[in-house]
């Protein structure tokens, strides 16, 4: 009898769904890591270099002191009776974790809570919303989610009816947005960021892609800005925002907005402006544009990826359809509570005042300024490369550089039956131990070629990263020069 599920009879919007930033070339980094923990002359190099996911801590970012107190006061809340507690913890973090322990109901974090997350804290994510916006901001209008993923994922579900529904986003893409859309079942429709002006975005673009869509009979329904940009790292320009909220608004689009990279900016002349405030600032409210603005704890100077937690803010729908979300939201129960709590963490940090005010803005500081300097010189060894060009990472955690590969190089990538990005990505990793994700895993312009390298490696690690990556180029371009 053949067996119950084979790869012929599972569903096939699994089998479509890609996942690039964990995929072929990931498992292999992890298999030669095994082998050179059993010998370490296995490969040439003593390690796995991981330059492939924004996963911050998994790399020695070390997290926040007052956010991890806060944590731990309020998992074990014993803790507070104890006279040590208090020479061991910091003032303000015990009486943060005395308020949000007040705010849960059973003062229990091992509880389920409210299905869009505990209210005490959807109060002081309004708050700091409200602080960073400068326009208020309603508790009703949040929802709490394990990270941005489960979030973004909701929407999809909520908003795609079939492969008739379509939801327009950048290419190159985040790759949760074309898997989401694919186990959904809709249909992805392309715009395209434009390399040549710093991975701009162009709303003409935009609008010719939706009357493009239109006239195969696609219903678009959203648009997904990613801002600070993902895997592309620019930060969009506020006037440029605010054509994007006109469009939407005219076309009536639903503004799916990832802004889980908006403390993650590093050039001076760039600020990130929340689509929320650029909307309000507009004049536009609540009847003029459905926007869902998405925020993590995974990114930012927090980096507590594997806490998931996160956060969207639904402005625009009606009372109806907002009960729909609320029963999506409760088909999971309720989000870890950690995650909850470190969500009104970073929306609400030390204030100056606090005790821990002063190590938190030093930590927070250290940590921002070290991610700057590495991609800037991650972004000049990339420029300096032959045939490799690289826009600057104004934000985000990742470079994006764009290789133009030998005619050689792409042939024995063919007959490997695999991209030309992927190929150099595979060599790159078998020679050096540098694990980069090829450029095909987030889509791009066709014919062009690219790789996403993270900026998270330790500094320390980076003129490693460097030497190693100089040095295969080197050899790769000397291999296929035609
Ligand atoms: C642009 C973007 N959105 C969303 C996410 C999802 O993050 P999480 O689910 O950890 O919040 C990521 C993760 O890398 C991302 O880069």
């Amino acid at each position: 009898m053949a067996p119950p599920v084979t790869v012929n009879t599972i569903n096939p919007k699994v089998i479509e769904c890609e996942y690039a930033v964990r995929g072929e070339i990931v498992i292999l980094a992890q298999k030669l890591q095994d082998e050179i923990k059993i010998k370490l002359e296995a490969h040439p190099f003593e390690e796995i270099l991981y330059c492939n996911i924004g996963n911050p801590q998994s790399l020695g970012q070390q997290p926040i002191t007052f956010f991890r107190e806060v944590l731990a006061l309020c998992d074990h809340p014993p803790l507070l009776d104890k006279s040590e507690t208090q020479g061991l913890f910091s003032k303000d973090s015990i009486q943060r974790a005395r308020k949000i322990l007040d705010q849960i109901p059973g003062r229990a974090t091992g509880a389920y809570s409210h299905s869009q997350g505990i209210k005490g804290l959807r109060d002081t994510i309004a708050a700091g919303i409200e602080a960073r916006d400068g326009f208020p901001a309603d508790p009703n209008d949040i929802f709490l989610t394990d990270g941005a993923s489960p979030a973004v994922h909701m929407m999809m579900q909520l908003l795609i009816r079939s492969e008739k529904d379509g939801i327009l986003c950048p290419i190159p893409q985040y790759p949760l947005y074309s898997a989401s859309i694919a186990l959904h079942g809709g249909t992805l429709v392309p715009y395209y960021l434009d390399e040549a002006t710093g991975w701009g975005l162009e709303v003409s673009d935009l609008k010719k892609q939706l009357e493009a869509a239109k006239s195969k009979g696609i219903d678009v329904r959203a648009l997904v800005v990613i801002n600070p940009g993902n895997p592309t790292g620019q930060v969009l320009a506020e006037e440029n925002q605010k054509e994007i909220v006109k469009f939407c608004k005219e076309e009536g689009l639903v503004l799916l907005a990832d802004e889980v990279y908006q403390e993650n900016v590093y050039v001076r002349k760039k600020k990130f402006h929340s689509f929320k405030k650029v909307s309000r600032s507009m004049g536009y409210d609540e009847k003029d544009i459905h926007l869902v603005s998405f925020q993590s704890v995974s990114k930012g100077y927090y980096g507590e990826c594997g806490k998931r937690g996160g956060y969207m803010e639904i402005t625009g729908f009606g009372a109806d359809v907002r009960e729909h979300i609320y029963k999506l939201a409760s088909v999971n129960l309720c989000s870890n509570i950690s995650g909850q709590i470190l969500a009104s963490l970073v929306m609400s940090p030390p204030k100056a005042g606090d005790e821990s005010y002063e190590s938190y803005i030093s930590e927070r500081d250290g940590i921002l300024s070290s991610l700057a300097r590495r991609a800037k010189t991650l972004e000049d060894a990339f420029n300096k490369l032959e045939g490799v060009t690289c826009n600057k990472a104004e934000g985000a955690m990742y470079l994006f550089p764009r290789i133009n590969l030998p005619e050689k190089a792409i042939k024995a990538a063919g007959e490997a039956k695999t991209a030309p990005d992927a190929f150099y990505c595979r060599r790159l990793l078998t020679e050096t131990g540098i694990v980069f994700v090829p450029g095909s895993g987030f889509r791009q312009v066709p014919g062009t070629w690219h790789f996403r390298c993270t900026i998270l490696p330790q500094e320390e690690k980076i003129p490693a990263v460097v030497t190693r990556l100089t040095d295969f180029h080197k050899r790769f371009m000397n291999e296929f020069r035609d």
